[in-house]
């Protein structure tokens, strides 16, 4: 682990002197925030009144073995636990993808969709059910249902389920449809792995820290979407919809996936940076 102190540096005596350090080191005045809140228990209004405060030792030790751990390249959301998506927190750990902004235009757009009052739902790939929780809690008649193969994953994802009060969302471990081969759903949902596993993005910063199972999807990329589309038509009502996430340079391929499969009415939809990232599909 690296070290956090400079031959030239003097202990910190106070929060202001060991935010600035943590600052300079980290390079990120936001980050080194974050983690004084989570090394003192406190939020960052309570830092700001209090940064002339003196700091005991073992906060300290506790604050600079939060900036090594930052400075080791592991993710600020692993770090501290808590990763906030749709303006919840969930909790995260080592063996789920840390919840995405980009994946909060797939909850958009699957609540701006037409469906039954009481529809039913399922998230394939649920992770630390970010997208089933999420959905749940907006559209409290909905039933969902949340699929993961990772047990280690699904843990996090009932964690979560008890911290935001759903316990009415159903957990379900399993290979993508496979538990649910006697059911229909009004909308299935997804945010696979679709990294092509030679990316060599997937040894880089932040991604080196978070599962490769929830990451890399196949040579291309895409072989769980090719999986998904066949397995969700066969379990869609008709005129049910099937919405996936993927990479910025793959909509043109799963729209035709989704085309091919027999999905009908098919679209992409931008994220904030203008990139197709959601496609969807009707079954006729
Ligand atoms: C990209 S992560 C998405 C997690 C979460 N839904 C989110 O949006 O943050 C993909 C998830 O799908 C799971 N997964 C991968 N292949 C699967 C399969 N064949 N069946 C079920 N889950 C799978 C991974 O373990 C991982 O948790």
């Amino acid at each position: 682990m690296q070290s956090t102190t400079n031959k030239d540096d003097h202990p910190p005596k106070s929060l202001r002197q060991a935010l600035s350090r943590a600052r300079r080191l980290l390079g990120d005045r936001l980050e080194a925030d974050l983690l004084a809140c989570h090394a003192l228990g406190r939020d960052r209004s309570w830092l700001y009144a209090h940064d002339g405060d003196p700091l005991d030792d073992g906060t300290l030790a506790r604050f600079e073995a939060l900036v090594a751990q930052r400075l080791e390249g592991r993710p600020i959301a692993q770090i501290c636990g808590l990763r906030e998506f749709y303006g919840r927190d969930f909790s995260v750990d080592e063996h789920v993808l840390i919840p995405r902004p980009e994946t909060e235009l797939l909850v958009e757009v699957a609540l701006s969709l037409e469906l039954p009052d009481k529809a039913r739902v399922c998230d394939v790939g649920t992770g630390s059910g970010c997208i089933a929780l999420t959905l749940a809690a907006e559209r409290p008649a909905w039933r969902v249902t949340g699929i993961e193969r990772s047990v280690e994953a699904l843990a996090v994802a009932s964690a979560n389920r008890e911290r935001l009060v759903l316990a009415r969302v159903e957990l379900l471990p399993g290979d993508l449809l496979a538990p649910v081969v006697d059911r229909c759903f009004d909308l299935i949902v997804s945010n696979p792995p679709y990294v092509a596993e030679v990316d060599p993005h997937l040894k880089q910063g932040d991604l080196r820290f978070e599962p490769i199972a929830a990451l890399a999807g196949g040579p291309d990329g895409l072989e769980v979407i090719r999986r998904l589309a066949p397995a969700a038509f066969d379990r869609l009502e008709r005129g049910g919809w099937l919405l996936v996430e993927h990479g910025h340079d793959q909509a043109a391929d799963v729209r035709e996936l989704f085309r091919s499969t027999g999905f009908r009415d098919i679209s992409s939809r931008l994220d904030l940076a203008r990139i197709e990232r959601i496609t969807l599909g009707r079954k006729p």
